[in-house]
């Protein structure tokens, strides 16, 4: 891995893999705890490039968690129950994909659980088995998308709010659910359109193309083009980075300026994550 151009970082290794986001981080076993200024480096990593990967790391359940909550209290998803491997720990979550099966976890661009008042921090992927092809993850950079719309756009959506709401049809096959398609709609919350991020304190573009249902205050057929527009807007391939996974690999996004998206086409294979969550501090704004 080449050392980190910049300079900036004395304890890691920092390679950036595309122009918009993303890095490897090198330097770092996460087998074992991290030292203060190594956290911090890290730290200051996922704010500079939004989404952190860690080749060949040979990662334990219980040291995957501990790395997440050096961040925050860890997540246990409301509605979807791991446990159909028999694995009983609610705080990791096995994405898995077996051979025979065509629903993948999380499929399309999105944030995860904006429909909660505090969404998610960040999500931490562990690869335990990977396909021979496909199955890579896209991240897509929500400050590049707000920054880059016009001037006049980016004022009529100061002050914007929109109603997000968990969508049952994004769960359809998932094998693992453990509420009714009612309890699932009737999670919501209303966020800012541009909120300012609570480390950095730029602004982005919050939004969600399968979650939002209407800004706050229009109908929904008037919300659509414009969520649409500004969906595709943020899924930019130049805002984007794309991440070819080898087993042993780990990925560490932060939630609150990125949309991410599994790819779907890797249909005859096993795919194994293991997927730590961890908990965001406080409402977007
Ligand atoms: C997720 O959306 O949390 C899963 C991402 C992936 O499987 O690559």
């Amino acid at each position: 891995m080449p050392a980190d151009p910049s300079g900036a970082y004395e304890h890691i290794r920092v390679a950036p893999i595309a122009g918009a986001l993303g890095a490897e981080i090198g330097g770092i076993d996460l087998s074992k705890p991290l030292d203060d200024a190594v956290f911090a480096e890290v730290e200051r990593a996922l704010h500079e490039y939004l989404v952190l990967f860690f080749r060949d790391q040979r990662l334990s359940e219980a040291r995957q968690k501990e790395f997440g909550r050096r961040f925050g209290p860890l997540n246990r998803h409301p509605f979807v129950d791991p446990d159909r491997t028999g694995r009983q720990d609610p705080e990791v979550f096995e994405v898995r994909h077996e051979t025979g099966e065509t629903y993948i976890f999380g499929e399309g661009w999105h944030m995860d659980h904006t429909w909660k008042p505090v969404p998610l921090m960040g999500g931490i992927l562990f690869a335990v088995e990977v396909p021979p092809w496909g199955g890579d993850t896209l991240f897509s950079n929500l400050y590049l998308a707000y920054e880059t719309l016009s001037e006049g756009l980016r004022a009529a959506l100061d002050g914007l709010r929109a109603v997000h709401a968990a969508n049952p049809a994004l769960y359809v096959g998932d094998p693992n659910l453990s509420l009714t398609p009612a309890q699932i709609d009737a999670m919501r919350a209303v966020h800012p359109v541009v909120c300012r991020h609570p480390g950095t304190g730029r602004k982005l573009l919050f939004l969600h193309p399968h979650i939002v249902r209407r800004f706050e205050g229009w109908t929904e057929e008037e919300s659509r083009p414009l969520l649409d527009f500004l969906c595709d807007h943020a899924t930019r391939p130049e805002f984007t980075c794309r991440f070819r996974w080898r087993k042993g690999d780990v990925a560490f996004w932060d939630n609150r300026a990125v949309m991410h998206n599994p790819i779907n086409d890797y249909r005859g294979f096993l795919r194994v994550m293991h997927r730590v969550a961890v908990e965001g501090t406080a409402a977007p704004a």
